[in-house]
């Protein structure tokens, strides 16, 4: 068994910081020391209150917005928009190697996580053989696999709505091209227990590439301990794909990466479709990483978000997936989600309606700023009591 050696959080290091401006980040190592201060402040991205305006629970963001220190780089750069992002690329590559523990050849930068989800779909494609998932999780994957012919074979949940993984592990078999797993898993929030997940991936990974999506893993109880980047540190079949979309809070930004043997990022790489990471969001990628306390505010912010979210759940007397792990709740509505959600809309505010179909009364509902949450359970209790 491979043990994780992953300092829990990045340290910002000098050299890291010479890296940043070395990467043609002009003045962005100022920029950074200038807003080391303010950088601590949970800063709500929209703090004016609007009771009209449409609140925003469907798409797992981050709603304090980015740590102040990638705001304030990206404002420093905005005039080198110019020049290509190749060298900046590889100075980011480098940064997430070290602090993930790879060699840099195994990292693959590419703008939001969804393009990795995509060219391993792809890239299994290629190769042959089955994609083996649970039911009820993240589409990136299974949806482009399934649009390019390959095959998915959706494992049902166990009766805690967790994965079964002994009944994946035991469906791994000579017409498998490879395994996703999401951790936490979108949309139920529940994560794989650690000592579980790393048997798992250490055993399957010697038949079959595992991809593990970890968009959430930050927010986790049990984060770092359950990063699986060590088993692409040995060199086994594993990729890992990590977003600054959500603790990050860069959704529009556009930015992740994917971690995974360097065969198989040179591979993707040469598709030519993978190109396309914007220099902004590197310069806001790399701040981010170095802004440490802003993280475990956001931190800390998510899972107090996702409590309180327990906490409506639990007031409104509606069924959730156990223990969620990630940004949101997956909650059993009672009555079809499409209905709930257009109710939902009605009162100005978004949440999920039925999209995993296999569930259809179950709506998937994210942190928001607190008056967000509030308006939420005000309005799923007014339509929920007159059913
Ligand atoms: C589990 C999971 N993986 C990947 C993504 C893709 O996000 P992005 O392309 O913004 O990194 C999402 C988005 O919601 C997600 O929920």
């Amino acid at each position: 068994m491979i043990t994780n050696t992953r300092a829990p959080f990045f340290s910002p290091s000098r050299r890291s910081l010479m890296k940043l401006a070395g990467a043609g980040a002009v003045g962005a190592a100022t920029a950074l020391s200038a807003c080391s201060e303010t950088a601590t402040a949970a800063t709500p991205a929209n703090d004016a209150i609007d009771p009209n305006a449409m609140v925003i629970l469907s798409a797992n963001e981050n709603p304090y917005g980015p740590s102040p220190m990638a705001v304030e780089a990206i404002k420093e750069e905005a005039g080198n928009l110019y020049r290509y992002t190749y060298p900046t690329v590889m100075k980011f590559a480098e940064m997430v190697a070290e602090r993930e523990g790879v060699a840099p050849e195994q990292v693959l930068v590419t703008n939001g996580s969804t393009p990795i989800l995509a060219a391993f779909s792809d890239w299994v494609n290629v190769k042959g053989g089955k994609i083996v998932t649970s039911a009820i999780t993240y589409e990136g994957v299974p949806r482009v696999a399934e649009q390019a012919g390959t095959e998915v074979v959706y494992m049902p949940l166990t009766q805690d709505m967790g994965y079964d993984m002994e009944a994946i592990a035991a469906r791994v078999g000579p017409d498998t091209g490879a395994v996703y797993l999401c951790n936490p898993n979108n949309p139920t929030g529940k994560t794989i227990p650690t000592a579980q997940l790393k048997a798992f991936v250490e055993d399957v990974s010697n038949k079959v590439p595992v991809f593990v999506d970890e968009a959430y893993l930050d927010m986790s109880d049990d984060y770092p301990g359950n990063v699986m980047s060590e088993f692409v540190a040995a060199g086994k079949p594993v990729i890992v794909a990590r977003t600054f979309s959500k603790i990050y809070g860069m959704a529009g930004q556009r930015l992740g990466y994917g971690l995974m043997p360097a065969d198989m990022a040179m591979d993707m790489r040469k598709t030519g479709r993978l190109s396309n990471v914007n220099y902004l969001g590197l310069v806001g990628g790399m701040a981010s990483l170095e802004d440490t306390a802003h993280f475990e505010k956001m931190r800390a912010t998510m899972i107090r978000g996702r409590q309180k979210l327990i906490a409506m759940a639990a007031d409104l007397g509606r069924p959730i997936a156990p223990d969620p792990q990630g940004s949101f709740i997956y909650m059993d509505v009672g009555m079809p989600a499409k209905d709930f959600a257009a109710k939902m809309l009605d009162r100005n505010v978004r949440v999920v309606g039925e999209r995993w179909s296999d569930l259809p009364n179950w709506t998937r509902i994210c942190v928001g700023l607190d008056h967000e949450i509030d308006k939420c359970h005000a309005a799923a209790k007014e339509i929920l009591t007159s059913i």
